[in-house]
């Protein structure tokens, strides 16, 4: 009889941690559920892209430092309507190989053939291509986004 009641007991107290212990996770849940969402945004770093667009010249030597381009010879990519309107494609390509025609910035014609060899013979990995694209799509008031190696990769023709 005391066996019984002791192995009764050990039961109920099992019975009654796990009931509690279910409990004690579902407080907790909706602990969290009520709290108000707070979205924590990593820090975006464009160090190393900034580094890359001015560093090596390839960009800065004709786009300038502050994205301005030269009017008429280089189209710049602060407040270009060309850059916020264009797919990420057009401009993974345009990075990488240049314009084989003419293109037309902010009411302005450029020629094309210009930029092409002068980036190709940099040899940029994708990697750097994505540095330097995300750097400037984020700067000079520009807010457009990012794109990835794995795009950059998609974009590639050699
Ligand atoms: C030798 C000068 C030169 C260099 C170096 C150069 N560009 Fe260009 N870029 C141009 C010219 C000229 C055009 C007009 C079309 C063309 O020739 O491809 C242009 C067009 C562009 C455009 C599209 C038009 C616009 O202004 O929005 C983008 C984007 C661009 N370049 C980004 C870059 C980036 C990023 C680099 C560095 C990897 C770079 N360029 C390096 C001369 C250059």
């Amino acid at each position: 009889m005391k066996r019984t009641l002791f192995l009764f007991m050990t039961v109920f107290v099992m019975v009654v941690f796990a009931a509690s212990c279910g409990n004690t996770e579902e407080a907790a849940d909706e602990a969290v559920e009520s709290e108000p969402e707070v979205e924590v945004k990593p820090v975006a770093d464009y160090t190393l892209g900034g580094e890359l667009y001015a560093g090596k010249s390839i960009c800065a030597g004709c786009h300038q430092a502050s994205g301005e381009g030269v009017t008429g010879t280089f189209p710049p990519l602060a407040n270009s309507d060309y850059l916020n309107s264009a797919s990420k494609e057009d401009i993974i390509r345009q990075t990488l190989y240049g314009a084989a025609t003419p293109i037309i910035v902010n009411g302005t014609e450029y020629p094309g053939g210009v930029m092409g060899a002068a980036v190709a013979a940099i040899e940029l990995s994708d990697q750097e291509i994505v540095e330097i694209i995300n750097y400037m799509l984020n700067s000079w008031g520009n807010d457009l986004g990012t794109v990835s190696a794995k795009e950059i990769a998609a974009q590639r023709v050699d």
